[in-house]
């Protein structure tokens, strides 16, 4: 029974006494929860000795880099360099359909941009960062690599999660994890107590490959990205104004790689497919899905189809985890 004032002092001493007074850290903010509060964390422990970079992989939701950027700026006065490597991602992940290739490309390609970040504070400072933030949870470490005697049944890694054991190769960084030990809740708790603002620390998780794992196949073929960012909004944005946002763990749009027949107007159509997933969960670990009223879900189908050039169906996904995983890929 550990209360979050404890765990927030209990942290900022273990993240002063890892970090000496000299050093400085780097940290990769993904515009999740997870970073986020990790670095305002490690940014109260060390002030402007962080150094954050936030990279726009060019697979991020509509309008996702300008809104978080504002939050890290004007919220929470993080330091942050922005780095906007779009080209360099959907470049090396033309033509990959493989999810776990999906991530490893992603992986590297974020490990590239770091190295080049700490390379380049490093120039700076006339010193290297020492140490590399991230945002690990409780159940990212056990999903990768259950504890022995954890009762999970797993032996094996379920999906490369790209946040657990990626790190710069020659930089030689030493890993700050200050949430290893919490789960997505406490998670909240504490980045309230840190004065994240309350809409962001409410935000759905958002896996690191971002839209690479939501759009099935190959990313970069046609418009499907710009396709699924606009449905992806729609739905989003249904949501919260139905006022149910906080009452689901996830909610998203899959962009399907397959045309479906359709007549809109007085035009027969052969047009994309788009899922729509939304879960209810404690810890992303076990998920149910979430129902809907129809009505709601009519409307935004309508809005949908009606808006969106080149979508002509809209299915729901009502699985739940297990069987399914929350993510498509
Ligand atoms: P699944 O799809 O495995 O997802 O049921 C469980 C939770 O993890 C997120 N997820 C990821 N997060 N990198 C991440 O940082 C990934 O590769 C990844 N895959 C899934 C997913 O969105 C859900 O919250």
């Amino acid at each position: 029974d550990w209360k979050m004032e404890d765990v927030l002092e209990e942290e900022i001493k273990v993240i002063t006494g890892m970090v000496g007074p000299e050093d400085h850290v780097i940290c990769a903010l993904s515009g999740g929860v997870d970073s986020t509060v990790a670095a305002t964390l490690v940014h109260k422990a060390i002030g402007e000795r962080l150094h954050c970079v936030f990279v726009d992989n060019g697979l991020l939701r509509y309008k996702e880099r300008e809104r978080v950027m504002e939050t890290f700026q004007s919220d929470l006065h993080l330091p942050v360099t922005c780095v906007d490597a779009t080209e360099q991602f959907l470049t090396e992940l033309k033509g990959v359909v493989d999810p776990e290739k999906k991530r490893k490309i992603i992986g590297r390609e974020f490990i590239n941009i770091f190295d080049s970040f700490a390379h380049k504070l490093e120039t700076k400072l006339g010193k290297k960062p020492i140490y590399l933030v991230q945002g690990t949870l409780y159940p990212d470490v056990i999903e990768s690599c259950p504890p022995p005697g954890s009762g999970r049944t797993h032996s094996h890694t379920i999906k490369s999660h790209h946040n657990v054991g990626g790190l710069p190769k020659d930089m030689k960084l030493k890993l700050v994890e200050p949430l290893k030990l919490l789960f997505k809740d406490e998670v909240r708790d504490l980045g309230r107590i840190l004065n994240v603002p309350e809409a962001f620390l409410k935000r759905h998780p958002f896996p690191g490959p971002g839209l690479a794992v939501r759009v099935l196949g190959d990313v970069t073929e046609g418009n499907a990205l710009e396709i699924l960012r606009q449905v992806d909004e729609i739905f989003i944005q249904s949501i919260k104004e139905a006022g149910l946002y906080d009452s689901i763990w996830q909610a998203f749009a899959v962009f399907l790689p397959i045309r479906s027949v359709g007549v809109q107007g007085d035009q027969r159509t052969h047009s994309h497919v788009v899922a729509l997933r939304a879960v209810t969960s404690q810890d992303g670990m076990t998920a149910d899905w979430y129902n809907f009223e129809h009505k709601f879900l009519d409307g935004v189908a309508r809005k949908i189809c009606n808006s969106v050039r080149g979508v002509n169906r809209v299915v729901q996904d009502i699985t739940s985890k297990p069987p399914s995983t929350i993510e498509w890929e």
